[in-house]
């Protein structure tokens, strides 16, 4: 439970009728969003490692991970602008970390566009480490960190 400007947010897995919601949280995140069909696949596929945070019945934010090999691997995770800086993020990640080491993953690796300066703070504030990076990564041609971090 996370306590934010009074409201409770609790964090729990995603359920497929989220999905508008979730693609909501998306399209007023990021510039260039995930297409819904993308989010619902990963519903589909990773759906033991996708959760959101809900206060009041609303969706405010998701995180989503996915096995690969030894390691867990963020794919996504956003917050709803208005809910920001009030630790739902931080939440949300600790979340799929604890699933990552509860399924005996050894770290957690991820991308992030080398301008994205909150989710950058996001990641050291847990420990995650610049590991290199990936040129021009993104379809826009903006390069990425990988970050990684032992569990
Ligand atoms: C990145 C994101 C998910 C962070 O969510 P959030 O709920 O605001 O994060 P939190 O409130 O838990 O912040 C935790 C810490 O991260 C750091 N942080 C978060 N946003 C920050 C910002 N804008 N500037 C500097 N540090 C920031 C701070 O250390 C913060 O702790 P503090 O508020 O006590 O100083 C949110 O900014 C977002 O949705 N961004 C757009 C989508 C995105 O870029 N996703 C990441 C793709 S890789």
């Amino acid at each position: 439970m996370v306590n934010a400007d009074a409201a409770t947010i609790s964090i729990r897995i995603a359920r497929l009728s989220d999905l508008e919601q979730i693609v909501e949280v998306e399209s007023s995140s990021f510039e260039r969003p995930y297409p819904p069909a993308l989010i619902l696949s990963m519903l589909y596929l990773h759906g033991d490692m996708f959760y959101v945070a809900t206060g009041d019945h609303e969706v405010l934010g998701y995180v989503v991970g996915a096995r690969e090999g030894r390691y867990g691997h963020v794919l996504s995770i956003a917050v709803k602008p208005k809910w920001r800086r009030k630790g739902i993020g931080v939440a949300l990640m600790k979340r799929l970390l604890e699933e990552f080491k509860s399924s005996l993953l050894e770290g957690a690796r991820l991308e992030v566009a080398v301008s994205n300066y909150a989710a950058i703070a996001l990641y050291e504030s847990l420990g995650f480490k610049k590991l290199g990076v990936k040129k021009r990564y993104y379809p826009w041609g903006e390069d990425a960190y990988v970050m990684f971090k032992r569990l």
